[in-house]
């Protein structure tokens, strides 16, 4: 069997799992939760809660505090598939692994995605705690999770414009501030230098971030529409008069919690 075949029996062996376990439940939007936003997991009803440890081809575990489980189950009266827990490149993982979630959404029937993250700011008009749609992303890693997979033409837009403006609509109907901005991707694990926070800059990047971006690539190669919503939980590196503490993000996180979770909440009604 060659890498893509096997890469693929992977992926339908832990989807015909995923179905076995949910009897037959049939997600149509998937969901990744950044760091810190674990808890809509909870509005969800009549969950099914699967670890990964128990999902064929799932490595068991993610970094640091990460739950590392898929929700299924009813959020706003739609059917969605929640990543609470989500795989990046800084942990080691190969592409076929960062790619997997989203190709088994895939194989589950998923058509629209919701991939959130947090970030650090790299735009100096940004604070943390702001709220942004991804309209584009820079790959400043150098590396694809489509490598190894067969060569694609696509040119057009990775973040839905379409699904973009919904979230901006609603957004603007609840009353939380949602701003537009560019993703600058970096592999981590290691926060940028000032001097890479200036270069994601000038090259167009609003903020800078270690995931999203396999994930978003992965979904539109796979023909799923993809909208990324991204929170600042930190000035980016060397824009920040003080050194950043893990007290700073706690306290920027508290805040910015509820107000993603209500957007995503309100997002998914109109998808
Ligand atoms: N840099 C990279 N990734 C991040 C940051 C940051 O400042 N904040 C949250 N994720």
């Amino acid at each position: 069997m060659n890498h893509i075949d096997e890469a693929r029996t992977i992926v339908q062996d832990a989807a015909r799992h995923i179905s076995e376990q949910t009897h037959d439940f049939t997600p149509e939007i998937g969901i990744i939760l950044g760091s810190g936003l674990g808890h809509l997991a909870d509005s969800v009803k009549d969950p099914f809660i699967l670890p990964y440890s128990q999902i064929p081809g799932f490595p068991d575990t993610t970094v640091f505090g990460h739950a590392g489980r898929l929700v299924l189950g009813v959020l706003n009266g739609r059917k969605v598939i929640l990543m609470q827990g989500r795989f990046h490149a800084y942990e080691g993982h190969s592409m076929a692994v960062l790619r997997r979630p989203v190709e088994v959404m895939d194989v589950l029937g998923v058509k629209k995605m919701i991939v959130t993250a947090a970030t650090g700011s790299a735009n100096l008009s940004l604070e943390a705690g702001d709220l942004l749609a991804v309209t584009d992303h820079l790959n400043l890693s150098h590396n694809s999770p489509l490598r190894g997979l067969h060569p694609t033409q696509y040119q057009g837009p990775i973040y839905s414009p379409r699904l973009t403006q919904r979230a901006i609509e609603v957004a603007a109907k609840i009353g939380i501030p949602l701003k537009k901005g560019v993703y600058g991707y970096v592999s981590g694990p290691n926060f940028e230098t000032p001097a890479e926070v200036r270069m994601i800059r000038k090259l167009g990047g609003d903020v800078v971030g270690m995931s999203t971006v396999p994930e978003a690539l992965t979904a539109v190669y796979r023909g799923i529409e993809v909208l990324g919503i991204t929170y600042v939980s930190n000035l980016g590196s060397g824009l920040s008069p003080t050194p950043l503490t893990h007290d700073d993000i706690d306290k920027t996180m508290s805040i910015i919690k509820p107000k993603v979770v209500r957007l995503l909440t309100e997002i998914v009604g109109i998808l």
